[in-house]
């Protein structure tokens, strides 16, 4: 098992929870599915969004909700430095974005910026946006805004699907928050079709997942919304051998993207493992 998590749990959660998602109503796109975990949450309550860029989602949901005060949190300067290495995106932007007025903006990581405001915070979250990208900052964001965060508050994932790492990623960092806090995710809106977890591991096995471009010309969307819920029963254990398998292709995922931080919580500052040899003789990362 890789530590920081357990594949055999993470793989129940999966095979009981992704045939809700596969079931639930498919939205328009990312604001879409947005839209669903607005228009579902509580009307009393914070919204809240982590990773917030040029504002565009914050802006939209801001503008939708005119009642509601929104938080929107970004470093302004990208992703803090133990941010996926397969994943280079230049997020940093000059300035905050302009945003509606019911929207207060806090600039810094998620680590020095949420203790603060969840400290401060008089009112729970109704509505949380998770589009930061990387799990190290899913799973910090989620960890940090727990004691806001209840049954009946809902939750966008703007990556949650359908992309070659989505096991690894914000997925993750939801399983973990849901197992640490006993609730369970009443899946809302999908924003297309799904590749589960046995077709995932099919795919990654055979070293080719599709490619992001033709999934999402096929109608494989990535983000999904739902509703957190009291978890009332244990997830059913899965079958034979998919643990293992997910165990497997996770120490393939960190050992390639060399996310020690993610895999490796307890130890972080430990040297990241080799790179395979094949990916040393090609000369890649
Ligand atoms: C995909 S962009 C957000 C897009 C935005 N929601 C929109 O609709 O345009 C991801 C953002 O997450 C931010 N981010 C990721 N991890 C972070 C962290 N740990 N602390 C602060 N900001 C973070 C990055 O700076 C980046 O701006």
């Amino acid at each position: 098992m890789t530590a920081g998590f357990d594949a055999a749990r993470y793989a129940a959660f999966l095979m009981a929870s992704l045939p809700g998602l596969a079931a639930a109503p498919a939205a328009r796109g990312r604001l879409g599915c947005l839209d669903a975990a607005l228009d579902a949450a509580p009307r009393e309550g914070l919204g809240v969004e982590l990773g917030v860029y040029r504002g565009r989602s914050l802006r939209h949901a801001a503008r939708r909700q005119p009642w509601r005060r929104f938080h929107g949190f970004d470093s302004l300067t990208g992703f803090p430095e133990d941010g996926r290495p397969d994943w280079h995106q230049d997020f940093r932007v000059a300035a905050p974005p302009r945003l509606p007025a019911n929207c207060t903006f806090h600039a810094g990581f998620f680590e020095a910026t949420l203790p603060p405001f969840v400290a401060a915070a008089t009112a729970r979250i109704a509505v949380l946006n998770i589009d930061c990208d990387i799990h190290a900052s899913a799973h910090q964001g989620l960890t940090a805004l727990a004691p806001l965060l209840g049954a009946g508050a809902t939750l966008h994932l703007d990556e949650a699907v359908n992309y070659d790492t989505w096991l690894f990623n914000e997925m993750l960092a939801l399983f973990r928050f849901l197992d640490a806090q006993r609730l369970d995710m009443r899946w809302i809106a999908r924003s297309g079709r799904l590749r589960d977890l046995p077709e995932t591991l099919r795919f990654l096995e055979a070293g080719r997942y599709p490619r992001w471009a033709d999934d999402l010309a096929a109608g494989y969307g990535r983000p999904a919304s739902g509703v957190l819920v009291a978890r009332q029963a244990e997830w059913p254990t899965p079958p034979p051998g998919l643990a293992d398998r997910l165990a497997a292709r996770t120490a393939a995922h960190h050992g390639r993207t060399q996310r020690r931080a993610d895999c490796h919580p307890e130890d972080p500052a430990a040297p990241p493992p080799a790179r395979p040899a094949w990916r040393r003789w090609l000369g890649l990362r």
